[in-house]
């Protein structure tokens, strides 16, 4: 069980009175030398495959600094081999070996069986609570239209053009997609909550890229519909938008707890417009390049702006960058964790 006590659950329920807790967007990774030393003898898909490798990832940021929070090492793109697609990792950045190029391409994909086919996801969930029984565990998902934008792209992409064409060239396909996904991700979280998440986040990495009319048709339905699917295992249920501002209007109706804001947006602003959600960010991870005093001095003035630290969590806009300087991630935690008001 979770300590009563900790202050990410309560800020995540709008109920913190404690010390601003802090966690970091992609905090196991590349960045850390302990990270690297499990990379040189596994690849990344292997270490996704063992459970005690999951969790020996997941503790490395977690001790080292002191954060408010764990989060599952996986990836987006996991839950999407078992649904029919052929992800790799490459140096470089994920590819699918079979994007989707037509409607036939979507109907191939499949409902999955989240026990049947990501045991080892699921396993890590259980041995990173072994090994942190006190600290809480969060589970992941990409959000249906980030999915899709691999499924159709087959790789990373400034702008995911092909993908939001796609959409509108093939409305019913396009309809027929993100319906599955939605499914699959339903099942899945519920799948993670059971194996010990204590709180979800769905990574809505590059909705970001969709008009406001396509952003309520492709990201905030489907996603509210997802988390309506998972109110009553009363897990607090986190919506991480990159590029969230243009959409303030739409997030503010999803039935979610937490909205996680990127750093392009002024947290006081987003935090009006989104009355009785907990607000998670939204520091630019590019001032962890800089100095320790810039540093301090950013987190210091984000919260600040902050006007209600009852539901607020401390975290970057968007993940942790590979050459990221571990004693600034060091100068960041105890700054948040030292704030007085
Ligand atoms: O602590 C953590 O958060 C780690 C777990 C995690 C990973 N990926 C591990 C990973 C999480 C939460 C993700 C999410 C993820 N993956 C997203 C959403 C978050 C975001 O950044 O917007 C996306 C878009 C992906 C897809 C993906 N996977 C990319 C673009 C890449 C290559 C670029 C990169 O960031 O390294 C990956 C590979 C990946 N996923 C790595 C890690 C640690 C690097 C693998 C390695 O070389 O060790």
């Amino acid at each position: 069980m979770v300590a009563r006590e900790s202050t990410f659950l309560a800020a995540c329920r709008g109920e913190n009175s404690g010390h601003i807790p802090i966690w970091i967007m992609r905090q196991a990774g590349r960045y850390l030398e302990d990270y690297r030393k499990v990379r040189e003898k596994v690849s990344f898909a292997e270490l996704c495959h063992s459970p005690e490798l999951i969790a020996e990832v997941v503790r490395q940021p977690v001790h080292r600094f002191a954060l408010d929070a764990a989060i599952l090492f996986s990836d987006i793109l996991t839950m999407l081999v078992p649904m029919g697609a052929d992800v790799t990792f490459p140096d470089g950045g994920p590819q699918i070996g079979n994007p989707i190029q037509s409607p036939t391409d979507v109907d191939r994909l499949v409902e999955i069986d989240a026990t049947r086919d990501l045991p080892f996801v699921l396993n890590g969930l259980r041995e990173i609570k072994k090994i942190l029984p006190d600290t809480p565990l969060i589970g992941f998902v990409g959000s249906p239209f980030t999915l899709a934008c691999y499924l159709i792209e087959g790789k990373g992409s400034k702008h995911f053009d092909k993908a939001k064409q796609f959409f509108h060239m093939y409305p019913d396909a396009g309809d027929r997609l993100i319906d599955l996904l939605k499914r699959n991700l339903t099942h899945y979280l519920k799948a993670q909550i059971d194996a010990g998440a204590e709180v979800v986040q769905i990574f809505e990495s590059w909705g970001g890229v969709l008009s406001h009319d396509d952003f309520a048709r492709l990201s905030a339905a489907p996603v509210n519909e997802v988390f309506s699917g998972l109110k009553a295992t009363d897990a607090p249920r986190v919506y991480f938008i990159n590029n969230v501002a243009p959409y303030m209007d739409l997030v503010r109706d999803v039935d979610c707890d937490v909205v996680g804001i990127d750093y392009r947006v002024d947290i006081a602003a987003a935090t009006e417009a989104l009355p009785g959600k907990a607000i998670q960010g939204n520091l630019d991870p590019a001032v962890l390049f800089g100095s320790k005093e810039g540093v301090a001095t950013k987190a210091r003035k984000i919260i600040e702006a902050m006007p209600d630290h009852t539901r607020f969590i401390f975290n970057l806009g968007h993940g942790i960058q590979p050459r990221t300087p571990v004693d600034n991630v060091e100068v960041l935690v105890n700054t948040v964790h030292e704030y007085q008001r």
